[in-house]
């Protein structure tokens, strides 16, 4: 008789391990495992406890006020974020601390201390104030990485004004999408910024998203580049002609605990991004908690995380957690490979960077160029290494252990998700034995399982599905002005549980390893894109009939779109449309979303009911003998897409 099938299969276990470090044990914030108990015995004051180290106003009534899916954390309590991440350390005597050493992609460079980015923000506040911005208004920031990123965030949050930052990399469309969902009255932006060697058009492409939005009022532009760039008189305003004229001074708003913080869109399952709403306090406790103890932050730590500001590692590990701790951070504008493909090994020697965070699709890359570029650089000053993004498969992970950690620094392998606001599957660095490939265990104060189809745990050395089963401070508050789908989403799969949509499986030991998507979600480089929002895109060309994506196993960056298109009838597929189809989808989300593949089929493989097969399709994309194919409407159009096959184009 056949067996039920399962879930999802567990495979199999990398079985070495690597405990810390005894050195590093000694020194760790966290080094006794008693912690994970404390915690469990009393999450709410567990968090709470962490919530003494912040300044309020208002101290809170109740720590936890959870009526499924809302959680309120901290209800009834007020604060300021950013008073909390930069007045509290100035009045603390860390003035003159370095909050960031920034470096530009052409060489250019500038450290900001605390009292400067204080400053700034307070002075960026007032001209927003000025600007017309009320608490509660929201602001949209689509700026290159330099450090009026995290000031315009700042400045934002000092007044209440929700913000949603827009990643430099989206097109025009993409972040009109993002203006006329948040109803933004104020876009921040910069004329440009510099990447790649070439220059990003920043402020064109604000112009353009412009024309497809009715509620912006003003914009306000730094000048980062000098480029000439395309002017409204009366909307339009220069940082340099508001900015530096105001007072430095801006008392910061005292907000509720769960005043809006920021919106942030992600990718889900359909072609519509969704606003994930972040709130204060919570998101507070959450970030600068897990930052502490996971990073093990002390004072003269120099710590890069390397992530872009416009994804939530950059959101809740760049700027909020690590300015809360007092942290001295890095941030550099460009990519890995300019001038050389040694960029990032000299910006820690230069720094002496202690602490690095990044991503697997970036060590695979390092790992690609070759181990003589970081063997350039003196990388001693190392301590400890995080990823984030995807799954690091365990040959990339000893080859960060070894190659750029000399293999004296533990790494924490941190899982979570823009909706989770903070890591909350990681090693405790001082504490935990690792094993390459797995994310451990739930940090303190967090509980996770991994469920089959009904809901029910699976016991040790099975696999099923993530979910997340008792609310954690930063936690989503929901999907902006969407309530049914915060619903379905996130809470209808497994009632009363986060369902993460990842999947994972448990070791013997209770180690979790995660196993990616099990929705239809792509994880491209570490960021999530939709299949339906490209298939979308794609429809929208005319000569395109339908469209059918996919990830397809890539070394490099995880996941690469292989899109099937069938073309509108009588047109032939060419190298020249597969450019045309590459450049249009980059044009509606971003060079982010260009399909790498795109092969012309006569036809898509469907089910009876008209549901296009992906699973197939992802079968014939990566080459794999197909699953059951008894369910096709038409038994012969598999045959015509390998036929198809050999047509495909690369990009
Ligand atoms: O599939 C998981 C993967 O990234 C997804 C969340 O993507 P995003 O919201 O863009 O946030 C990424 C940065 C926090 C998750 O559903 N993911 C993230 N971290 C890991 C991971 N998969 C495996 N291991 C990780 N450490």
């Amino acid at each position: 008789m056949p067996t039920q099938p399962k879930a999802l299969e567990a495979l199999t276990f990398d079985e070495r391990r690597f405990a810390p470090p005894e050195a590093f044990r000694a020194q760790a914030n966290w080094r006794d495992a008693s912690v994970y108990a404390d915690a469990d015995r009393d999450l709410e004051g567990f968090w709470a406890k962490h919530a003494e180290d912040f300044l309020w106003s208002k101290r809170w009534d109740t720590v936890l006020d959870w009526q499924v899916p809302y959680a309120k954390w901290f209800a009834g309590g007020k604060l300021n974020i950013s008073e909390n991440c930069l007045d509290r350390h100035v009045r603390a005597g860390l003035g003159a601390k370095v909050a960031y050493h920034w470096e530009g992609e052409p060489g250019d460079t500038r450290s900001v201390t605390y009292a400067e980015l204080l400053d700034e923000t307070q002075r960026c506040a007032n001209a927003l104030r000025e600007l017309g911005v009320h608490t509660g208004d929201r602001v949209a920031i689509y700026m290159p990485m330099i450090p009026e990123l995290p000031v315009a965030m700042l400045a934002c949050a000092r007044i209440g004004a929700p913000f949603t930052v827009v990643f430099g990399g989206f097109s025009a469309e993409a972040l009109a999408g993002r203006i006329n969902d948040s109803g933004a009255t104020v876009v921040i932006t910069a004329d440009g910024g510099y990447r790649k060697g070439g220059v990003v058009q920043l402020k064109r492409n604000t112009d353009d998203a412009l024309a497809q939005t009715s509620t912006v009022q003003k914009v306000l532009v730094y000048r980062r580049t000098a480029q000439e760039v395309p002017w409204t008189d009366g909307r339009d305003v220069w940082w340099h002609d508001i900015v530096p004229r105001q007072e430095a001074h801006c008392p910061p708003e005292q907000l509720d605990s769960e005043h809006m913080l920021y919106l942030l869109y992600t990718s889900g399952t359909t072609a519509k991004p969704k606003g994930i709403v972040h709130t204060t306090a919570g998101y507070l406790v959450g970030t600068a908690t897990t930052h502490k103890y996971i990073f093990d932050i002390k004072p003269d730590d120099v710590y890069w995380c390397a992530a872009d500001i416009g994804w939530v590692t950059g959101h809740s590990y760049i700027v909020f957690g690590p300015l809360a701790n007092a942290t001295t951070g890095v941030m550099y504008e460009g990519v890995p490979d300019f001038p050389d493909k040694d960029r990032w090994w000299r910006v820690i020697e230069k720094y002496k960077v202690t602490i690095l965070y990044c991503a697997p699709t970036a060590i695979r890359t390092f790992m690609k160029w070759g181990s003589q570029y970081p063997e350039r650089c003196d990388l001693r000053s190392l301590r400890l290494l995080g990823s984030v993004g995807e799954p690091i498969n365990p040959e990339a992970w000893i080859w960060y252990r070894e190659t750029i950690g000399g293999s004296r620094c533990p790494i924490v392998d941190t899982w979570w998700m823009t909706e989770t606001g903070m890591i909350l599957i990681t090693p405790l660095p001082g504490i935990t034995v690792t094993k390459p490939g797995s994310a451990t265990f739930p940090f303190p104060g967090v509980r996770a399982d991994v469920v089959d189809d009904e809901g029910k745990s699976v016991p040790r050395g099975g696999a099923g599905y993530l979910v997340i089963t008792t609310p954690w401070p930063a936690m989503l508050r929901g999907i902006y002005k969407d309530d049914r789908r915060y619903r379905d989403t996130y809470w209808s799969r497994f009632p009363g549980r986060f369902f993460a949509g990842d999947g994972a499986k448990r070791d013997e030991q209770g180690y979790f390893w995660l196993m990616g998507r099990v929705d239809d979600v792509m994880k491209i480089s570490g960021h999530r894109i939709s299949t339906t929002e490209v298939e979308s895109s794609l429809v929208s060309h005319p000569k395109v009939a339908e469209a059918a994506v996919i990830g397809r196993e890539d070394p490099i960056t995880g996941q690469a779109i292989f899109a099937f298109v069938t073309l509108r009838g009588g047109t032939d597929g060419s190298d020249g449309l597969s450019r045309e189809l590459r450049e249009h989808v980059v044009a509606k989300i971003g060079s982010i979303a260009r399909p790498k593949t795109i092969m012309f089929t006569p036809e898509l493989p469907k089910t009876r009911s008209g549901k296009i097969m992906r699973r197939l399709l992802r079968d014939i994309a990566n080459g794999q003998p197909l699953g059951d194919t008894t369910t096709l409407a038409d038994a012969t159009v598999v045959e015509q897409i390998r036929t198809a096959g050999a047509s495909a184009t690369e990009d």
